[in-house]
Order: C-alpha cells, then sequence, then structure tokens
C-alpha cells in the first residue's frame, strides 16, 4: 500500500499534508505501509527532504507521488490533474465540497474515491481528525497577531515613566473554533476582549476565557445542527447590524470569525459601521475568502476604508507551516487508522460506509458522486 504527499501547488500555500512526526507513527501504526513524498513538498514548512527520508520515507517525483493508493493533498487538484490519478485511488484533502461539483464529477468518472475533510462531522470521536478545527485555531491565534501588529497601540495596559496607556479593546465576533482561539490570545496580550455568537451557549465559554459576551436580542437563536449556526433571518440580521454599529464604535481591533456551513459568510460589519469606528482601528476578517463579514474586506488585501485598517488574509495557518503541517499531518494520521485495515503484516483500504466519519467525509466512492445526494 503506497501512499504519496503531494507538494502544493495553491499560491501563498507553504503547509505539507503529512510531516515526519506523523509519517513514522503512520509506518509504525500500519504494516507494509509505503509513503512516497513529492520532491520538496516540505520547503515551505521548513522541512527539507532528508527529513521524510530519515523517517523512512521516500522522497520521489511528482508523477510516483501521484500514483499511490492513497494519495495526500491540501488544497483540491486541478480537474486537468484527476488524470494523474489511478482507478481506485483515495485522494485526501480539503477538496472545496461546496465549489467542487465538476471536479468530484471528474474523480467519479475516473474511479477515484474522494475523501472531504471538511465534510468530518464534528463530534467527540471525530476531533482528532478535524482539520477545519485545527487550523481554525491556528487562524485565530495569527489573526491577533495580525491585529496588535497593525493597531497604533499597544494590546495591554502599559505603565511607564513617560505615561500609562489604556489596555486595547477587543471585539470577536462569532466564537466558535477560531473565536475562542482569537479570545484566548487576545486575553493572553493583555487586551480587553468582548464577544458575541449567535449560538447562545457559548456564552459560558466566551466568559470562561475572561471576556465579556455581548448580549443581543436578535428575537431569536442562531443555533443550528452539529455546532454550527443557522442562517438569520432578515429582520434579525438588521437587528445584529444595528447593534454592532454602535458597539463597535468603542473597539480598538475587531476580529470577525461568523461562519454558516455552505453559505457565503454573513454580513455583521455595514459599511457604515465601519465609518464610525475609530480612525486607526483594526477589523481582521477571517471570513474574506468566503466574501467577508465586513463589506468592506478584500479577499487577500489589507485595506484602508474610513481610517480603518481592514485585514482579509485567507490562509493564517499557511503563515505557520510548521505547526500548521504538524497537525493537519496527525489529523490525516487519524483518519487513515480508520480508513486502512491491518491484518498481519499487511495494511489496505477499508472504506466503511457502516462507520458515520467514513461515511461523513467519502464526497466521492465507487464512481459515484455522494456529496450532496442522500446517503
Ligand atoms: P466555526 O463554525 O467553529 O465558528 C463560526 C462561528 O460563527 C460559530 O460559533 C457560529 O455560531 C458563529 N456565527 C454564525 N453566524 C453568526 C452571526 N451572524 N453572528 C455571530 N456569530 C455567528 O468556524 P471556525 O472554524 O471557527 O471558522 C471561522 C471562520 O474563519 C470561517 O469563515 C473559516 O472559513 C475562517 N477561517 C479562516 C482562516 C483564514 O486563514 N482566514 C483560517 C481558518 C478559518
Amino acid at each position: 500500500m503506497k501512499i504519496g504527499v503531494l507538494k502544493q501547488t495553491a499560491a501563498g500555500e507553504t503547509r505539507v499534508a503529512m510531516t515526519p512526526d506523523s509519517i513514522k507513527r503512520l509506518m509504525d501504526k500500519c504494516p507494509g505501509v509505503e509513503i512516497v513524498v513529492e520532491k520538496g513538498a516540505g520547503d515551505g514548512a521548513f522541512i527539507a527532504d532528508d527529513a521524510f527520508k530519515g523517517v523512512g520515507a521516500k522522497v520521489g517525483t511528482t508523477k510516483q507521488a501521484w500514483e499511490a493508493d492513497v494519495v495526500l493533498t491540501i488544497h483540491p487538484p486541478k480537474e486537468a490533474e484527476v488524470k494523474n490519478l489511478k482507478k481506485g485511488a483515495l485522494l485526501i484533502g480539503l477538496l472545496d465540497p461546496h465549489g467542487s461539483a465538476k471536479l468530484f464529477a471528474a474523480l467519479a468518472k475516473a474511479g477515484v474515491n474522494a475523501a472531504s475533510l471538511e465534510l468530518i462531522p464534528r463530534t467527540s470521536r471525530a476531533q482528532a481528525m478535524d482539520v477545519l478545527s485545527s487550523q481554525a485555531n491556528i487562524g485565530g491565534y495569527r489573526a491577533v497577531l495580525e491585529a496588535a501588529t497593525h493597531l497604533p497601540k499597544f494590546f495591554p495596559m502599559m505603565m511607564t515613566a513617560a505615561g500609562s496607556a489604556k489596555a486595547a479593546k477587543v471585539i470577536v465576533l462569532g466564537a466558535g473554533v477560531a473565536g475562542l482561539q482569537a479570545i484566548a490570545t487576545a486575553r493572553r496580550l493583555g487586551a480587553i476582549v468582548e464577544a458575541f455568537d449567535v449560538r447562545p451557549e457559548v456564552k459560558e465559554q466566551i466568559e470562561s476565557l475572561g471576556a465579556k459576551f455581548i448580549d443581543i436580542d436578535l428575537g431569536e437563536t442562531g443555533a443550528g445542527s452539529g455546532g454550527y449556526a443557522k442562517e438569520l433571518s432578515a429582520d434579525a440580521k438588521k437587528k445584529q447590524q444595528a447593534a454592532l454599529q454602535e458597539r463597535l464604535k468603542g473597539a480598538d481591533a475587531v476580529i470577525t470569525t461568523a461562519l454558516i456551513p455552505g453559505r457565503p459568510a454573513p454580513v455583521l460589519v455595514t459599511a457604515d459601521t465601519v465609518k464610525g469606528m475609530v480612525s486607526g482601528s483594526v477589523i481582521v476578517d477571517m471570513a474574506a475568502a468566503n466574501g467577508g463579514n465586513c463589506e468592506l474586506s478584500k479577499a487577500n488585501k489589507v485595506v484602508v476604508e474610513h481610517g480603518v485598517t481592514i485585514i482579509g488574509h485567507t490562509n493564517y495557518p499557511a503563515m505557520m507551516p510548521r505547526d500548521a503541517s504538524l497537525f493537519y499531518g496527525r489529523n490525516v494520521l487519524n483518519l487513515l487508522q480508520l480508513l486502512l485495515k491491518v491484518e498481519g503484516k499487511a495494511s489496505t483500504l477499508n472504506l466503511n460506509l457502516e462507520d458515520d466519519i467514513v461515511a461523513g467525509c467519502l464526497a466521492v466512492h465507487d464512481g459515484a458522486v455522494r456529496f450532496g445526494t442522500k446517503k
């Protein structure tokens, strides 16, 4: 059984889908597994080819990595690359299921199976495989560092011989994985933190991190299923935008992380709200790739509008590729242990659709697209 690790070619990507640490663990646990890492795959994460060789992986050509039984990637391949995969192979990665209808059709036609890591269910058992969470955690941390770097003042309160500076006020919108990490990081940097989420159950988690929960009466709850939010009614959206317009006038930094799976990012910060904010304040819009939580953010750009710096980076994990790759690789390792059956000295692929995690993430199987169809 061969597992190939592809070098990522997407612009700005520095991560690699498996690091020597996870490769070693996988080879220890699954006998008969051979790993082929594409030459230079770890370069962006400062992991040399020799480090992969050191744990027993082979460093091979692009073709050799694509030809494996299981192929690991981070970004979806281009449709033209599907022909590089062999029939019956399994492709694993963040395959963008909501934007990959054509790719999935091509994979099904080529008889390639595909596990889309975004579709791993958010359950306790699946936590160790939850790439979205591990990467959002890194994103939430990095987003706050970005805000602190762009803010023309301190995050912590500073008392110096030259006078005192007040602690910055940070508002975090959306308190899921990225939001909770943003709150914790901003608190560690000494900021005063407030946070809001449409799921009332996160109030306690926000408070346990030392932040204040912003109470906005929307007249409805945004709690959806599986730990995710559902879309608000038009009326509740308006109420939220109006309440935040007032609240954000007093903020130095705003980190927005609101997400509804499969939907464009909800707009929480309107252009008018930005206009009313303090000059020099900063908005980090973590949802910029998906339309943005702020009306004025631009994906992959830092812009200044009405004196407010708006940051729209879309790949914070790639700014911390060493740990991001480590976590990604560990998540994939845990998933692989579920997908491989070990018998004696051999490991084989075992795609058991009776298992809710396998059934959840297997977007393409046996020549058919499963994602978006009734399973
Ligand atoms: P999550 O699903 O864990 O959290 C999203 C939170 O937003 C939930 O708690 C949800 O209740 C809340 N929410 C939904 N609608 C809301 C509204 N109208 N007002 C307030 N809160 C609302 O998602 P996660 O993993 O924390 O990701 C958050 C965002 O960050 C996503 O858009 C994700 O794509 C993005 N992200 C961006 C990265 C980057 O590099 N820019 C890296 C990782 C994640």
